[in-house]
């Protein structure tokens, strides 16, 4: 059961110059007021502050797509969720997996990083998803298990996480920019399963943690994933890149 509006979120990833993102921003934000659910734009660090600007004083907010643990120090080429905060972004991606698999991230530096986030004020979308090759050895289950066990803040009563702070993605990474999407019983057996393993350590509470799904959401399947029960969302990759088809995905979302 969710209690909440669906959140929709793009995750421009490393595309976008100054230009293409002006337009795209300002187009998302003249639609902002018909979408039936929460809006959220992830660019990349060079834009956010832009976007932010852009999109202030709008209903659409503004997440970074990763930042480092630390607070500040020696780190070429890093951003501290401090400076992603400042920049004006409410939301950050952690654990996505394509840092998790292209640049090595681990489970406990996704937990750092989800740490440092909440630190700064940041709502972390902490993502979590099984390879091709852990869902054909029946390991989908376990692995979501284990990514939440290891990825999450802990104190001493179980996961020191809730619905203002964290956002869960699954994103099967099969899925992801490939255009195969799991099926309905699939999604819905991993949201299930996220939303059971939240409950398990975190009671009531965890009915108002989001779990988005991302993975190959477009227009066309985006209905049917949205309708899913404990499918609170999406992480829109590709489909974020053009206005229409961001804000048609947000159209499909049930109020
Ligand atoms: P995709 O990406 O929508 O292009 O599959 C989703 C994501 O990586 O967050």
């Amino acid at each position: 059961m969710t209690v909440q509006k669906k959140l929709i979120a793009g995750n421009w990833k490393m595309n976008m110059l100054h230009m293409d993102a002006a337009a795209l921003a300002r187009e998302v934000v003249a639609g902002a007021d018909k979408a039936p659910c929460d809006l959220l734009l992830c660019p990349p660090s060079t834009l956010i502050s832009w976007v932010a600007e852009t999109a202030s004083g709008s209903v659409v907010a503004v997440g970074g797509q990763d930042c480092h643990e630390a607070d500040s120090g020696a780190y070429t080429g890093d951003v501290s969720a401090t400076m992603v905060r400042d920049a004006g972004a409410s939301h950050v991606i952690l654990g996505h997996s394509e840092r998790r698999h292209g640049l090595g991230e681990t489970d406990e530096r996704v937990r750092a990083k989800t740490e440092a986030a909440h630190g700064a004020g940041l709502v972390a979308i902490v993502c979590i998803g099984e390879t091709e090759e852990q869902r054909d050895a029946g390991e989908t289950l376990n692995v979501l298990s284990s990514q939440l066990d290891g990825s999450l803040p802990t104190g001493d009563n179980g996961f020191a996480v809730n619905g203002k702070d964290t956002v869960i993605a699954y994103e099967p990474v099969w899925a992801i920019g490939t255009g195969r999407t799991p099926t309905v019983d699939e999604v819905q057996a991993a949201h299930g399963h996220i939303r059971a393993h939240l409950t398990a350590s975190l009671g009531e509470q965890a009915e108002d943690i989001r779990i988005l799904y991302g993975g190959s959401m477009k227009p066309e399947n985006a209905a049917d994933l949205l309708a899913i029960e404990n499918v609170d969302g999406g992480l829109i990759g590709g489909a974020s890149l053009s206005a229409d088809s961001f804000l048609a995905i947000a159209d499909a979302a049930p109020a």
